[in-house]
């Protein structure tokens, strides 16, 4: 079996790239190493380095890997970064996205895994969002993946596309084996960003907000092991190459941590406190974002490997000191 991977040399996509091929799938990746790094690409991967908007390229690509299933991993991610520049994040994630899926859908590449987000649920009323609740996105990267999820569904009720649409939680953690982990120097992620505080890469953390209302004042959120996204992504391409229908799946833990709490679990995994302080809220943050992940659990009688907070925590230093 052959998948088409584009964000490949991304955190989630590189991770995802070992997984499969540990399985025995073969694998080719399109990146333009915007914000990836080629070294994170498994050597058994094949690497093509292009913008996914480049029609002739990505057309060759597709005629001479006859893939069975393609990933799209690719895109911009920073919520801040997407209130500044709107339009670029409606180009990337919306409109090279809908460029590079129609030369698939072209070139009878119709069955589509799609990286999403928990992020357009926006600000949930619910302590726990379920893949029916509204969407509600409060930020241009948000409203970017949104309008592509709605993009596919509206080609499918017309076509013979079939989609896995993936909405993430937060991700985190790295391989065990160390193989692939988060490398990006302006990651925003929480998680990232105190391993950076632990291997001195930054003298303290910053929190952003503790006005919020929740129990300690800062926001909460529902962390997964990236390890266990990859697995959920495993799944979901055997299910499309076996016909299986389109659904749309979250892909959290169901269980929420607040960033005080995040801080506490790095005190205690290092035996000391690391340095942080109370900064300004972030535009476009929710207060809460928890998964009702029990559809994928029950769809394939899921259960979750890596749901121990500290064993995120202790994957992502671990990496973080390989890459110092
Ligand atoms: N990291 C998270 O917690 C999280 C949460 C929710 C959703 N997601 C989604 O998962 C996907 C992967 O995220 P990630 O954390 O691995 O990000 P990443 O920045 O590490 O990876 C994205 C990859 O896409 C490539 N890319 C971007 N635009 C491209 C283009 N036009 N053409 C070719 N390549 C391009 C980049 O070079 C990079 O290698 C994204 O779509 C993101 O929206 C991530």
């Amino acid at each position: 079996m052959k998948i088409l991977i584009t964000g490949g040399a991304g955190y989630i996509g590189s991770h995802v790239c070992n997984i499969l091929l540990d399985s025995g799938f073969e694998v080719t990746v399109i990146d333009s190493l915007i914000t990836g790094n080629k070294n994170l690409v498994p050597k058994k991967a094949e690497l093509v380095v292009t913008d996914i908007d480049d029609e002739k390229i990505v057309e060759k690509v597709i005629l001479k890997g006859k893939f069975d299933l393609v990933m799209h991993f690719a895109g911009l991610i920073r919520v801040d970064e997407s209130v500044k520049e709107p339009q670029k994040y409606n180009e990337y994630n919306f409109e090279k996205a809908k460029k590079f899926l129609n030369i698939c859908f072209k070139n009878k590449l119709n069955k589509v895994i799609f990286s999403s987000t928990a992020s357009i649920y926006g600000d949930p009323q619910k302590e726990k969002v379920d893949e029916n609740d509204l969407a509600n996105p409060l930020n241009p990267y948000a409203t970017s993946k949104l309008k592509l999820e709605n993009f596919i569904i509206e080609k499918s009720k017309k076509t013979n596309i079939n989609y896995v649409i993936l909405r993430y939680f937060n991700v985190a953690g790295a391989d065990e084996k160390l193989r692939s982990g988060l490398i990006s120097k302006f990651s925003t992620h929480l998680i990232k960003r105190a391993c950076e505080v632990v291997v001195g890469k930054r003298s303290k953390l910053v929190i952003n907000g503790n006005d919020y209302d929740t129990a300690d004042g800062t926001p909460v959120r529902d962390f997964i092991h990236v390890t266990d996204l990859a697995d959920i992504h495993l799944i979901s391409a055997k299910y499309l190459i076996h016909n299986g229908k389109s659904e749309i799946f979250n892909c959290g833990y169901g269980k929420g941590y607040s960033v005080k709490e995040i801080v506490e679990s790095f005190n205690q995994i290092l035996d000391k406190k690391i340095s942080f302080e109370i900064g300004p809220r972030r535009d476009g943050d929710s207060k809460m974002i928890i998964a009702d992940s029990q559809k994928f659990k029950k769809y394939f009688s899921w259960k979750p490997k890596f749901n121990d907070i500290k064993y995120i925590i202790k994957t992502a230093i671990d990496w973080e000191k390989k890459i110092k």
